[in-house]
């Protein structure tokens, strides 16, 4: 079996690169590990950056998106018992972010590779790649998929990342010493917009994914285990938080779905290796308080198809040489705002007052400098 483009994992960078490449008329296979119904139903992010939603809608993609996402001009950020709002559409005018499940972005995408012939395959154990150097090929359940390029787009646990050898790779990488317990729930919103909110309990997030459901999360210690977060510890914990404004009411409904995510960072430089090259988590984590993963992913995805385009369309293999190079600026912007999103909002074990009445401080001019909220509203939205 042979195809130009052989691509590890069904996640949105597999399925978006599979896609955009055969709107440039090159051929991909996609092998996934899970099944179809797990990937449509996996549950993560929710925020595209402006620039996400454009390559989803340019791509014939967008259309359910355009329907049922839902536009957001600005956020708020919640302490010290008051709301503050970081307004979108006076700090970077024309450029917003639009709420719309993960699974919702990978269901249409499937749909659309299915309905135009595409191969991705579910289900498929066993994937190794090989050949790196020169003649790369992908082996899975005694199957063998001859190419001449590999995406690793397997995410943060995939196989591609590890097949590079040892020493080649330069990893940045920081753990912290707390994850999110993310739930979805059956309640309208609360609020119109977005709420991150930072108490002596811990960080909470309010967000939402239509009229009628919302999602939450809640920092909790690093080793929390959902088995520990009864439906009522969640909402009298999400209350005790998020109710920290005078005359703000948290609505409450039923839990459908509850996970422990970790909170972490890492880099790996660079993100290509002879014929293989990586895109989304494969390559880079950031902790989700700057909702960057997805919009990362898509960005690489966007690089790597101009690349691929040239190096099929006519052998150019300049863009593909300098693929690494051209996504990682946005990815270590991306890790520095979320790394700064991250300190300003949670709570942290070690620190002392002094620690307290800085994070505080920084708040509180963030919320007040024109200066300060832009440069949280220019990031949040996404580079251009
Ligand atoms: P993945 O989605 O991880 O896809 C990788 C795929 O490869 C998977 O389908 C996996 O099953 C498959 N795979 C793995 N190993 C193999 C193998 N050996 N063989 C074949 N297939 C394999 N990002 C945002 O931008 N905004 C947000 O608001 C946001 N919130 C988040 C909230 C949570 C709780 C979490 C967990 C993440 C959040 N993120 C957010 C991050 C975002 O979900 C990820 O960055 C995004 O999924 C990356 O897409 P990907 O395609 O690179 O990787
Ligand atoms: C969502 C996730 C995030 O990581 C974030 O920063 C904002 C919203 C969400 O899933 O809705």
């Amino acid at each position: 079996m042979r195809t130009q483009v052989g691509i590890i994992g069904a996640g949105p960078a597999g399925l978006l690169l599979s896609h955009l490449l055969h709107l440039r008329g090159i051929s991909s296979v996609v092998l996934e590990k899970r099944g179809r119904d797990y990937v449509e139903r996996r549950v993560r992010a929710g925020v595209l950056e402006q620039g996400t939603v454009d390559t989803l809608v340019e791509a014939g993609v967008g259309e359910r998106l355009r329907r049922e996402g839902l536009p957001h001009h600005g956020i708020e950020l919640r302490y010290g018992g008051a709301g503050h709002r970081i307004p979108f559409e006076k700090l970077v005018p024309g450029r917003s972010i639009t709420v719309y499940g993960q699974q919702e972005v990978v269901k249409d995408l499937i749909a659309a590779r299915l309905a135009a012939g595409g191969d991705v395959r579910f289900e498929i154990e066993d994937v190794a790649v090989h050949g790196l150097e020169s003649e790369p090929y992908v082996t899975f359940g005694g199957e063998r998929l001859d190419c001449e390029v590999i995406a690793g787009c397997d995410g943060f646990h995939g196989v591609s990342r590890p097949s590079i050898p040892e020493g080649v790779l330069s990893v940045f990488e920081r753990e912290y010493p707390f994850a999110w317990l993310g739930i979805l729930a059956k309640v309208a919103p609360s609020s119109e917009e977005l709420i991150y909110t930072r108490t002596e309990r811990g960080f909470a997030l309010h967000s939402m994914r239509s009229p009628t459901v919302s999602r939450f999360y809640l920092q909790v210690p690093a080793d929390a285990r959902v088995e520990d977060w009864p439906d009522e510890r969640i909402w009298a914990e999400l209350r005790a938080r998020l109710e920290s404004v005078p005359g703000f009411t948290l609505g409450t409904g039923e839990i459908t779905e509850k996970g422990v995510t970790p909170m972490r960072a890492f880099v790996a430089e660079p993100m290509q290796y002879g014929r293989l090259y990586l895109a989304g988590d494969a390559a880079h984590i950031v902790p989700p308080t700057g909702a960057k993963g997805l919009n990362l992913a898509v960005a690489d995805v966007r690089v790597l198809t101009e690349a691929l385009a040239a190096y099929f369309g006519h052998g150019s293999a300049e863009l593909l040489d300098g693929y690494s190079e051209a996504c990682l600026r946005r990815v270590w912007r991306a890790q520095h705002f979320s790394w700064w999103m991250t300190t300003l909002l949670h709570t942290f074990e070690d620190d002392d007052p002094y620690g307290r009445r800085l994070q505080m401080s920084y708040l509180e001019y963030v919320t007040s400098s024109e200066a300060a909220a832009t440069t949280l509203a220019e990031n949040y939205v996404g580079l251009p």
